[in-house]
């Protein structure tokens, strides 16, 4: 529902979130939290052509209105943040990029998703810059707080996936090293934005590709992120796309 070519939350997209902040309010309900559909952090790699893009382009009042329209009535708006990965479609652009030139395994979405190049290093620190950005801009709007998408077969779950990153670098390899890159951003983002400001992360239970991110490794990722203490809650889902 974003403006074509600027990407911004325009006033449909804002009415929607309106009632969505206000109508249990009215039902008696006490105030909730909502989390926004993924806003992509870098508008050259969009999960969709008519996504919501933050970055320093982004109109400053569309957002604002946004996130003060929600929560006018005491719910609380926590913007979710992604980078597509390997799953930007060709109707965006026909190279993608991942943690590795791996195509989507599952062959019936091939079509939809051009073959990705491997992120140079320099590239990943880009990743994390654009991240980062977006929740220091997202508090400045009057967001709580972001939510990582690290779920569903987008960037961050792909480098935790032993099937999608086959690098042979800092950010590959081990487990440990996989969950690097989220653990990179989090701290990033905890040190750049505001005490209090809510931050939490989307995890996949497993990706359900044989080689890749499995239910234990899920498990031991919970334990970190829960030791690090830089997470307010982890959402748990599972699969691509
Ligand atoms: C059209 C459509 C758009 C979706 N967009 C998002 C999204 O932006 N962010 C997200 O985390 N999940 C998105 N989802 C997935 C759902 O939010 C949710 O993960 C799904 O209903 C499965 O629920 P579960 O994760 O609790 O199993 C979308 C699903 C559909 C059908």
């Amino acid at each position: 529902m974003a403006t074509p070519e600027t990407n911004d939350p325009n006033v449909q997209l804002q009415d929607l979130y309106a009632v969505w902040g206000g109508e249990g309010l009215q039902k008696g309900l006490a105030p909730g939290l909502l989390i926004t559909g993924n806003v992509m952090v870098d508008r050259s790699y969009l999960e969709n052509p008519r996504n919501v893009v933050l970055d320093s382009k982004s109109n400053r009042e569309m957002f604002s209105e946004w996130a003060r329209r929600t929560q006018e009535h005491g719910s609380k708006l926590v913007m979710q943040i992604s980078h597509p990965g390997k799953q930007c479609p060709v109707s965006v652009t026909f190279e993608p990029v991942a943690p590795s030139a791996i195509p989507m395994r599952v062959v019936h979405f091939r079509p939809l998703f051009w073959k990705p190049r491997a992120l140079l290093a320099t590239e990943i620190d880009a990743v994390v810059a654009s991240f980062v950005q977006a929740a220091m801009l997202a508090q400045s709007f009057g967001f709580a707080g972001v939510q990582l998408h690290s779920a569903h077969g987008y960037l961050l779950s792909q480098f935790l996936s032993g099937f999608s990153n086959r690098r042979t670098d800092q950010f590959g390899g081990t487990l440990s090293n996989r969950f690097s890159l989220l653990l990179n951003i989090l701290t990033t983002v905890r040190a750049c934005t505001l005490p209090g400001f809510i931050v939490g992360v989307k995890l996949n239970s497993g990706d359900f590709l044989s080689g890749g991110f499995s239910r234990d490794e899920a498990l031991s990722v919970v334990q970190w992120l829960d030791e690090t203490n830089l997470v307010d809650f982890i959402e748990i889902s599972g699969g691509l796309v």
